[in-house]
Formats: C-alpha cells, sequence, structure tokens
C-alpha cells in the first residue's frame, strides 16, 4: 500500500505532513513519488490566503480522473482548511470523490477514519486539541529536523485566520521538547534543529510553572553534540532582551531572526491588532544589529490591508529601505473570512495591490543587488 503527501503552506504544515507520513507507514504504508501510483492521497491545506485555498481546490478537483481509474485510491483532506467547518462540508459536498475530511487534531485519529472509509465518507473536526501527543515522525527534511514547540496563537492580528483554525497558544512541555531533541541528535544525521511555532518568543508562558523561551534555548544548547539551533516565528512584541542577549551569546544558534513587521505605518499596525510601532520595531532592529553582528533578520509585509493609502504604503516602503532586510516576503491582503479586517470598511482593490506588492518586491531586489555588489 501506497501513500503520497501533497504539502501547501508555511514550514509547520511542512512539519505536519512529517506527523502523517509517520502514521501512514505506522499503518504499513510506503511512500510513492506520484499520485498515479497511490492507494491514499492526503492533502494537507493551508488557509492563511485565498491563494492558497484557491490552489488546493483546484488540485483536489483534478483528483476525480484518478478515482475514476482506481475505485479504492482513498483521498483524504486535511489542515488548516478544513478546520474550518463551513470548508470542511464545502469541499465534502462539492467533491464527492473525497473520502476523508479531517481536522488538524483529528490526525492522531487517522487509521481510525482510513477504516471507518469501508462504511462510508468520514468528516469530523475538532476545534481544540492536545498538543503533548507522541506520534512517530518520518523526518523529511535532509539535515534539518523541524521541532514544534508550540500550536496555536492567542494574538488575534485582525486580517488572520490562524487564531481561529489552530486554536490558543499551548506550549509543549520542556522535558518533551529535551527528549525529542536529545534523540533528534543521538540518530545524529541532522545539523540543524529548528523550533516552530506561530509565535516562538510567548513560549512556556501558559504553562505551569512558567518557562521563557530564553530558557528553553539555552537549556538545548547546553545538550552536548554538534548541531545549529534555529526557531521560527518570532513576533515583535514578546522578542524580549533575554532572547537578544541568548541568540548573541549562544555559538549554537544560528545569527538569524525572522521578524515580521507586516507594515511601516502606525496607524496601519494599530488596525492590524500588532502591538508595536514602527519606532518600537526599529528599537528593536538596533537592538539586534547591536549586539548580534552579521545577524541575517527577514520579514513579512501585508500591502492593501483596509483603508490603507498610498502615503502609509510609503511607510511600509521606507521601513523596508531603512532595515535593509536579508529578504522580504511581501504578501497582498486577502480577506479571511471570520476576522476583524474581512469586515472593514475600505477594502483595497486588486489593482493598487498588485502595483504596491510589486514595488516593494522590486525595492528589495534592489538592496539585494547593492549588497551582492559590495
Ligand atoms: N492576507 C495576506 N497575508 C497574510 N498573512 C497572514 N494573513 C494574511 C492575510 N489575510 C501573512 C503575514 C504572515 C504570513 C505568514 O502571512 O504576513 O506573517
Ligand atoms: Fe496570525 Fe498574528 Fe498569530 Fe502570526 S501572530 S499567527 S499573524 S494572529
Amino acid at each position: 500500500m501506497k501513500y503520497f503527501i501533497v504539502t501547501y503552506g508555511c514550514q509547520m504544515n511542512v512539519h505536519e505532513s512529517e506527523k502523517i507520513a509517520g502514521i501512514l507507514e505506522d499503518l504499513g504504508y510506503t511512500e510513492c513519488g506520484s499520485r498515479e501510483e497511490a492507494d491514499i492521497i492526503v492533502f494537507n491545506t493551508c488557509a492563511i490566503r485565498e491563494g492558497a485555498e484557491d490552489r488546493v481546490l483546484g488540485n483536489v478537483g483534478n483528483l476525480k480522473r484518478l478515482k475514476k481509474k482506481n475505485k479504492n485510491l482513498i483521498i483524504a483532506v486535511c489542515g488548516c482548511m478544513t478546520q474550518k467547518q463551513k470548508t470542511a462540508e464545502y469541499l465534502m459536498n462539492t467533491f464527492p470523490f473525497i473520502d476523508i475530511v479531517i481536522g488538524t487534531f483529528n490526525l492522531p485519529k487517522l487509521g481510525h477514519y482510513i477504516e471507518a472509509v469501508k462504511k462510508g465518507r468520514q468528516l469530523e473536526i475538532l476545534q481544540e486539541g492536545d498538543i503533548d501527543e507522541v506520534l512517530p515522525y518520518k523526518r523529511t527534511s535532509g539535515e534539518n529536523a523541524w521541532v514544534n514547540i508550540m500550536q496555536g496563537c492567542n494574538n488575534f492580528c485582525t486580517y488572520c485566520i490562524v487564531p481561529y483554525v489552530k486554536g490558543r497558544e499551548k506550549s509543549r512541555k520542556e522535558e518533551n521538547i529535551l527528549k525529542e531533541i536529545k534523540e533528534i541528535i543521538k540518530e545524529g544525521k541532522y545539523k540543524k534543529i529548528t523550533l516552530l511555532g506561530q509565535n516562538v518568543n510567548s513560549y512556556g508562558k501558559d504553562l505551569e510553572p512558567k518557562v521563557s523561551f530564553a530558557k528553553l534555548l539555552k537549556d538545548i544548547c547546553a545538550l552536548d553534540g554538534d548541531f545549529t539551533l534555529s526557531f521560527m516565528t518570532s513576533h515583535p512584541k514578546d522578542l524580549t532582551d533575554e532572547v537578544i542577549d541568548t541568540i548573541a551569546n549562544e555559538d549554537k544558534i544560528e545569527k538569524y531572526i525572522h521578524l515580521p513587521a507586516q507594515s511601516g505605518n502606525n496607524r496601519i499596525l494599530k488596525l492590524m491588532n500588532r502591538s508595536y510601532t514602527r519606532e518600537k520595531y526599529l528599537d528593536i532592529i538596533n537592538k539586534i544589529r547591536e549586539k548580534i553582528p552579521n545577524c541575517r533578520i527577514t520579514s513579512d509585509f501585508i500591502v492593501g490591508f483596509p483603508t490603507e493609502t498610498e502615503e502609509e504604503f510609503n511607510d511600509t516602503y521606507s521601513l523596508v529601505k531603512q532595515v535593509r532586510y536579508d529578504s522580504i516576503f511581501a504578501f497582498m491582503y486577502s480577506p479571511r473570512e471570520g476576522t476583524v479586517a474581512s469586515k472593514m470598511e475600505g477594502q483595497i482593490p486588486d489593482e493598487i495591490k498588485h502595483k504596491r506588492v510589486n514595488k516593494l518586491l522590486q525595492l528589495e531586489k534592489e538592496i539585494q543587488e547593492e549588497d551582492n555588489k559590495r
């Protein structure tokens, strides 16, 4: 029996797919190289922007012909898109050849759903789930081992769907993280360990007793072994001096911070509910530059947030120019149903979003060319 997994979205989803692969291999499946050869195809979806959802819908739709050829093929869809009850039902109703639609938190029971398909199609979504489950992982990212340290997000940035699909922040117990990392080191195959979470800097606030992210970093670095430690993503409001000092002082930590600014304009940052100002953000950048020379810094930006004027976009442009990031991701704002921003007046037309995103990416290119020349 063979499986094929199609993954969309962020690194956390890539790691989630390693979990799915582990579960399927435990059930006796082996990986194959194409959809055509598979007995089960799993779509691990992303809901962050409309474009991501459209890609999933198009590619799931294409599976109809495979199902015609192979009646026993099982098609399962999971991930952030299916965490939304309405979307899950839409998938089930629109694509009669999908056998299983389950949410992220139902994954540990994937074997049960596969077995139950014999009796009928499966749709089940759990809104919240446990994080400490110990599942088999099939690590697929070469010399890098991903380690999940927390799930969910409490920030409710007004554009973002994540808190609605991944639930509230839940940290894994430090002892479980350290145990997993010790095993990774013992395996000897991995040069790099990357800690994953929507907002790693608020790690441990929900634990009893509390554990700070800086302590977690230090405790991991204290483990014997030859590895580089990295992490993502950091929210500027939670990146403490202690974390910056830890990155500066620990040789094992990669000198790299992904610090999404999203906008360079204070009115838009406020509307986004980001809880920092341009000035505060720049203070953090300056601190990083001062304490960690040659630290690589990258960022995410959203252009065309509701009511964003040309001048306000220019503040984002000037922030990118000022910080001179090593690289940036620039996204056109995409309204997500159920979020606060999707109901705001003053939605920006697509042509303007296109122009702004291209302008920002052009600037990034110019900065990189200048840096390369230097
Ligand atoms: N529209 C556009 N971009 C978004 N992001 C999150 N939500 C949206 C949205 N609704 C971007 C943010 C985030 C990155 C992962 O995706 O920049 O940092
Ligand atoms: Fe979304 Fe904001 Fe949480 Fe990041 S911090 S996952 S952008 S709500």
